[in-house]
């Protein structure tokens, strides 16, 4: 069994969610979701240790929370920036050994051991690795509401996270970012920057980003299909 680290920015606000305070606090089956996340990661023999970048203001809340929710692999809380790569950075910088090293987003419950066992593989082999599955839907490409052309689906994959990575090349990715400026929307962006191919691992569909209140609704559905998964 490949061991990992997993980095996991926690320190957005999720002005979609609307909740008034930070997304990950929102409770499903009576648990917030950053609990559920860390969960998965807390189960897996796997990993060998969590890094959470968090909000200033919100790290005594969520050391309770780790607490209370018998949390005990987080070896580090730092401090998030602005941007989510800024939280993703402040991980990177706190980290100090290990060779695959994973970034997940704190809002993404319901990633499966398998897919991130995969991950962990291929990035060992590879040294890059990121979780996507299929697009479902035609996609087409449209400015001011007219169509200019439609893709070619079969090449499509929407990008979720974990995204798994040699901690080395994820290290040099990252400090090349910094230093010119660059602000990508997930790791694999500033990996590809460096020329470094990257693998795309079959994931599933139901590994979402608590985003909206219909995800919320959808989340809960999918712990309850889950547990009766579980007991039977
Ligand atoms: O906002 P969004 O859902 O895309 O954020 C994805 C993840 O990145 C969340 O877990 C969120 O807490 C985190 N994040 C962060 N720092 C930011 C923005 C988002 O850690 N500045």
């Amino acid at each position: 069994m490949k061991t990992y680290t997993v980095m996991l920015p926690a320190a957005g606000s999720g002005r979609r969610m609307g909740a008034g305070f930070n997304k990950l606090f929102l409770e499903m089956a009576g648990k917030p979701i950053l609990i559920h996340t860390l969960d998965v990661f807390e189960q897996d023999p796997c990993c060998t240790g969590m890094i959470l970048s968090v909000k200033e203001e919100e790290k005594r809340q969520i050391e309770e929370m780790l607490d209370r929710f018998g949390i005990t692999k987080v070896v580090a809380l730092v401090e998030g920036g602005a941007e989510r790569q800024q939280s993703v950075a402040a991980c990177i910088h706190a980290h100090r050994s290990g060779e695959i090293v994973l970034v997940h987003d704190a809002a993404r419950p319901f990633i499966k051991r398998e897919v991130i066992h995969e991950l962990v593989d291929v990035a060992h082999v590879h040294g890059a690795a990121i979780a996507g599955v299929q697009v479902k839907d035609t996609m087409k490409y449209a400015s001011v509401g007219i169509v200019e052309s439609t893709a070619d689906r079969s090449k499509l994959w929407a990008i979720q996270t974990p995204q798994a990575f040699r901690y080395d090349l994820l290290k040099e990715a990252s400090e090349k970012a910094e230093a010119e400026g660059f602000l990508g929307t997930d790791e694999s962006m500033i990996v590809e920057r460096l020329g470094h191919p990257v693998r795309v691992v079959e994931s599933t569909y139901d590994n979402v980003k608590m985003t909206t209140k219909e995800d919320l609704l959808f989340g809960e559905v999918l712990l309850k299909q889950r547990r009766q998964e579980d007991f039977s």
